[in-house]
């Protein structure tokens, strides 16, 4: 029953909640400034470092970590479920929760779903109208029934087309904006955020046309623009070509995940149909589960560049809870400055499929990578060896395929295995950082330009949820391109927060209870932000969104740069160069 619950009065419930009442009911409270304390109730202590904030609408134990809303507490304490605390909750307040409508969410999903099919259907016809978009795609080697398959469209140039066409109604112009096809200006008026691009429909396994991807046919920023996060499009779950594959095969046996768009078209056009693509993020557990779903041999493909890299190891580690006898998972390195999409057209797909099956096993990366960090002569390699490689190997699950990755990694360093998992305990007791290894990695393919790192995401993340009312002016569209950790994430927040301006730090972490970064977000909502009157939140936002919009064009300078001299850049790379330096 819980989708059925309006969001919007799950978020005004929440807003209007008086959590230092709710908790007060249930445990003695005392003032403290701001704040309220407790003994916490949720474990044993003599002094109280159970918090309660009213302006964030949240409760936070020091000692035990315990947090969450109102909601939340009333989970807790009362040990009831999401839907009966809401209950609980609207009922103390003296609200009835609304169910009369209850199919209309229903209702309003098919209509969303068939508002994103008509839209796509209409950019494939505006497609055979556009003679530069038809010459694109030729010019990229796409045919046109790969075209077709894909349902590859162009959205027409100008900032109304799909609003003139599909936004007649206020009702239809709220459709648009559930499904992020038009954007509202500050000022209350309504714009098409496709504009001038190639127009990549992303599709559920079902078929149904979720999100978009809008490849540019010049050098316009940002080169990919998706669709935001909406009811119906989580980037961190879908897999683009997913439905296509599984249109086009009987039987699948392996799937190549790469990084692009282009790469999952390109391969399908030369024949290889069992590919899907990453939507511009790390490959998450929820794209791995849905992969092992369908068959227990997984490849990656990433780029032959650092980005590649870093994408490939991101992948190993999320991938080693899902290590399974039976499972195969391998990892396939292009060519310096080769994608799939590249490495196809040259080579041919024979050649591509050669390189998937020279693929090299997950245990194999892993032992490779691990070793490259150290020196496997010294004592003190061996050790640091050990350190790294516990957290990783802690996350496979114990079985036979845990014994073998600690033989191999063993024989790898010259120690018998008993002698390397004692090190392994050892290590364990002098240190426990469990992500060693990645921050190893990481250190070492990133650039010394550290500004803008994932430390300024999680500000900007933190003084979001402690300020949500200061990001009303945000521009959002300066995050567009910058690809770092924790982006995404405060993408959508700015966003959501922007189409909810009354919307509180406790109502943000409800949108987020069901989702695996929720956990995080809490704590940096626990984060002691200052409140004076000197302190301007908005301000501090606003630079860390140029922070991170220089970043990110850095790195696109630094990856051209680095692309000129390994294979060239092409006309538009060329310009939008000169343009950048
Ligand atoms: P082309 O071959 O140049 O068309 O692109 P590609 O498919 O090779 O993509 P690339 O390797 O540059 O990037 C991989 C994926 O990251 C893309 O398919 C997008 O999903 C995503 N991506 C790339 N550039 C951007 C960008 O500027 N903004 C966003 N949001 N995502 C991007
Ligand atoms: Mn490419």
């Amino acid at each position: 029953m819980a989708g059925l619950i309006p969001q919007d009065f799950i978020d005004d419930l929440i807003a209007r909640a008086d959590i230092v009442e709710v908790v007060g009911r249930r445990v003695q409270l005392k003032k403290a400034g701001r704040e309220f304390k407790a003994c916490c109730p949720f474990h044993d202590e003599k002094s109280p470092s159970f918090t309660v904030s009213p302006g964030k609408g949240f409760y936070h134990c020091f000692g035990c970590g315990a947090h969450g809303t109102a909601i939340g507490f009333l989970m807790e304490f009362d040990h009831l479920s999401f839907v009966d605390a809401i209950e609980s909750l609207a009922g103390a307040m003296g609200v009835e929760v609304p169910r009369s409508e209850s199919d209309q969410p229903a209702k309003r999903y098919d209509e969303l779903f068939s508002l994103m099919d008509t839209v796509s259907r209409f950019w494939q016809d505006c497609l055979k109208d556009s003679p530069e978009a038809v010459a694109y795609l030729q010019k990229r080697g796409i045919d046109g029934s790969t075209a077709k398959r894909f349902g590859i469209g162009y959205s027409p140039d100008g900032w109304s087309t799909i609003l003139d066409k599909f936004g007649q109604s206020d009702e239809a112009t709220e459709r648009l904006l559930a499904t992020g096809l038009i954007i509202r200006k500050d000022n209350g008026k309504h714009y098409d955020r496709f504009r001038d691009r190639l127009m990549f429909p992303i599709r559920d396994p079902r078929g149904r046309t979720i999100g978009f991807g809008g490849r540019t046919m010049g050098d316009g920023e940002p080169k990919y623009l998706n669709s935001p996060e909406t009811v119906l499009f989580h980037k961190g779950r879908e897999l683009y070509g997913l439905y296509e594959a599984r249109q086009a095969l009987r039987q699948i046996d392996q799937l190549v995940v790469v990084e692009g768009y282009m790469d999952a078209v390109a391969l399908a056009r030369n024949g290889i149909d069992f590919v899907v693509a990453t939507l511009g993020t790390a490959t998450t557990h929820e794209h791995l589960n849905r992969l092992f779903r369908l068959t227990d041999n997984v490849i990656f493909s990433f780029d032959g560049d650092s980005a590649g890299a870093k994408a490939a190891w991101r992948a190993l580690e999320n991938a080693l809870p899902q290590i399974r006898e039976g499972r195969q998972i391998r990892f396939v390195f292009l060519p310096e400055g080769e994608d799939p999409d590249s490495f196809v057209k040259d080579n041919g797909a024979d050649a591509f499929v050669g390189l998937l099956d020279k693929g090299i096993p997950l245990s194999e990366f892993l032992i490779k990578e691990l070793a490259s960090q150290v020196d496997m002569n010294s004592i003190d390699g061996r050790a640091r060896l050990a350190e790294t490689a516990r957290p990783l190997i802690n996350r496979i699950p114990v079985g036979v395929y845990r014994e073998l990755l600690i033989n191999s990694l063993a024989e790898a360093v010259g120690l018998t295995a008993a002698k390397l998992e004692k090190m392994m305990a050892a290590s364990s007791a002098a240190t426990d950082r469990p992500t060693q290894a990645s921050q190893a990695f990481a250190a070492k393919r990133r650039r010394p330009s550290a500004s803008g790192g994932p430390s300024v995401v999680r500000r900007a993340i933190t003084l979001l949820l402690n300020h949500p009312e200061a990001c009303q002016k945000l521009d959002i569209e300066k995050l567009a391109g910058v690809r770092r950790a924790g982006v995404d994430l405060l993408a959508a927040l700015i966003e959501t927060v922007q189409s909810e301006p009354n919307i509180t730090t406790a109502g943000l972490l409800e949108r987020w209870r069901h989702d695996e970064k929720g956990r995080h977000l809490s704590k940096l909502a626990a984060a002691n932000v200052p409140n004076d009157d000197e302190f301007d939140p908005a301000a501090e936002l606003n630079e860390c969104m140029q922070q991170l919009a220089l970043a990110g064009r850095k790195e696109r300078i630094e990856f051209l740069i680095q692309k000129q001299r390994l294979t060239g850049l092409s006309d538009d790379e060329k310009s939008e160069l000169t343009q950048r330096v």
